[in-house]
């Protein structure tokens, strides 16, 4: 269809009024992702617990199109490291993303390919561009609420997950006397995809 188009973000959950893809994200799927291997396999073993989940609007996947929709991250942690998305660069490394944060507390975690990284917080009304060339994971940090984000980012972008999931993030977000705290990633290893 291509004539404009509205939908509602329907509080208090903000899940659209319409969506083509609903992507529901397990634990299972973070596999080696998280620092604390040994929390993972127990929390794994009791219940493969839904993290995040992503209603997507769909739009082509080409040049001058807009993929957009909504990120909710569920709070908890699997050890002392929040729960948190895959993270990913995009498959044309060159395409951002806007990011505004609906609901919630958190941030989000970005590196190049170079070694430049950046965390940057999340909160209601706060709006996040992420540049072009920077990979990017959200991070929950609260106890209790869902965070929830709006994004788009250009039609031709790709997810690469394979990069992430092989070298990690440089960066991990844990929980110390309550707060949030930014540590680097003891597991990060250089894989020379990127
Ligand atoms: C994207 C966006 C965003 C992201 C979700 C889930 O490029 O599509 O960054 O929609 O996909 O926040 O995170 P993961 O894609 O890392 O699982
Ligand atoms: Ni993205």
């Amino acid at each position: 269809m291509n004539k404009p188009y509205t939908f509602d973000l329907i509080k208090p959950d903000f899940i659209p009024s319409r969506y083509d893809n609903h992507i529901i994200r397990r634990l299972s799927s973070m596999k080696g992702q998280y620092l604390d291997q040994q929390a993972y396999q127990k929390m794994l073993s009791h219940t493969d617990r839904v993290l995040y989940e992503v209603y997507e609007l769909k739009r082509p996947e080409i040049v001058g199109e807009l993929l957009h929709g909504i990120s909710i991250v569920h709070p908890g942690k699997v050890g002392q490291e929040f729960f948190m998305t895959k993270g990913h660069f995009h498959t044309l490394l060159e395409t951002a993303e806007v990011y505004n944060c609906l609901k919630g507390q958190g941030v989000m975690v970005m590196e190049t390919p170079e070694g430049d990284w950046a965390v940057e917080e999340l909160y209601p009304s706060r709006v996040l561009y992420v540049p072009p060339c920077w990979a990017h994971r959200s991070v929950n940090t609260s106890r209790t609420d869902d965070l929830v984000t709006f994004f788009v980012y250009p039609g031709n972008s790709g997810h690469d997950y394979g990069t992430i999931e092989q070298q990690g993030f440089r960066k991990l977000v844990i929980e110390e006397s309550g707060q949030p705290v930014v540590i680097d990633n003891p597991r990060w290893q250089p894989t020379g995809g990127r």
